[in-house]
């Protein structure tokens, strides 16, 4: 691994480009077709990384072992699109990273299978790293079933109209706070630091992750597939509960949706979060939990809290 870099940006693309090397490299058997030719197009599909580096730029910050980790990092990744892949058929959405989704493109069986492995490689993947193995493992596989818990919470609160702003940030602290949670983390298994540290490691992750889903929710209503890579019109298809739908109903008012056409109650429901200031209080409170992230980040010294402080922007600032 690189030891000097000119700057954070130089730094992100070397973790994203050594991270994808890696992915790429790993070997896939040719057969049987039905499991391992889906997991060869996720491989390639166009993910953003950020779990593989926040699980590097937290390890640097400890000195770990930067073989483990990379193996830490692939595992995270295996597991991030694993999850993604079995979301898509939960949440019957066609496009993601900019093709089609895996049970689009292989079926629904493909799909599970390929999930399912995947899942069982980052399980191998994780169990390998020489430095603290089992507190790694264990991590992991809890962060997994953390993720499960807040997709059961996802599923169970569509069109539950009495679902509280507390009940959607546990749900979302699970479902994307618990695997951005272990990223950081990782990187302090594996540079052997003191439980206290693991705790502060733990709640910069699970704040950003509900930054990062609230900020998801907003992406999915005011963005476009283009932009996005993915589809954008499930969450209203499901009456799912988002920031957005959650703090409406603090409100009066209600949007007025005449159509069924899923455009045009997409651009009724922006108009009405954006007049009634619902999109700016989501917006602030995103800015709350990010607050409360970066709060935590005294964990890290000199360069390492300032490239943590600048991996937080740059997720707060992402456009997709
Ligand atoms: C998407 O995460 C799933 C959520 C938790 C909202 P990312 O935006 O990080 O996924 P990539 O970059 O497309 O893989
Ligand atoms: C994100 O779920 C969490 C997981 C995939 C585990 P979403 O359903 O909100 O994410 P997108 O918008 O499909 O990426
Ligand atoms: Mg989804
Ligand atoms: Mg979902």
């Amino acid at each position: 691994m690189m030891s000097v870099t000119s700057s954070f940006s130089d730094l992100i693309k070397f973790i994203r480009s050594e991270t994808d090397h890696h992915l790429h490299k790993i070997e896939i058997p040719s057969e049987p077709e039905y499991v391992y030719s889906p997991i060869r197009y996720v491989l390639k599909g166009k993910g953003k990384r950020l779990r593989p580096v926040l699980v590097h730029l937290s390890g640097r910050g400890f000195d770990a072992d930067p073989l483990d980790l990379m193996q830490a990092a692939m595992a995270v990744e295996l597991l991030h699109n694993f999850t993604l892949i079995h979301d898509d058929i939960m949440d019957n959405d066609d496009t993601r990273h900019g093709q089609p989704a895996v049970h689009k493109k292989f079926g629904q069986d493909g799909a599970i299978l390929a999930g399912d492995s995947m899942f069982t490689m980052a399980q191998l993947m994780i169990g390998q790293v020489g430095e603290n193995t089992v507190p790694a493992f264990t991590a992991f596989n809890q962060a997994a079933l953390a993720v499960c818990e807040g997709q059961a919470l996802d599923l169970q609160f569509e069109r539950d109209t009495s679902v509280t702003l507390d009940q959607y940030l546990d749900m979302v602290g699970k479902k994307t706070g618990a695997l951005i949670s272990v990223c950081a983390e990782l990187g302090g298994i594996l540079g052997r630091e003191s439980d206290e540290t693991l705790m502060g490691l733990r709640y910069y992750g699970t704040n950003l992750g509900k930054a990062f889903q609230i900020q998801d929710d907003m992406l999915e209503l005011y963005s476009d597939e283009d932009k996005l890579g993915k589809s954008t019109h499930s969450d209203i298809q499901s009456d799912k509960q988002t920031i957005l739908s959650i703090l409406a109903r603090n409100h009066d008012g209600r949007a007025e949706i005449q159509s069924e056409d899923p455009n045009e109650k997409q651009a009724a429901l922006r108009e009405f979060y954006e007049t009634t200031g619902i999109r700016e209080r989501a917006l602030e409170l995103c800015g709350e939990y990010v607050k409360k992230a970066n709060d935590s980040l005294n964990v890290f010294n000199g360069e390492h809290k300032d490239n943590m402080e600048q991996f937080t922007s740059m997720v707060l600032n992402r456009k997709h």
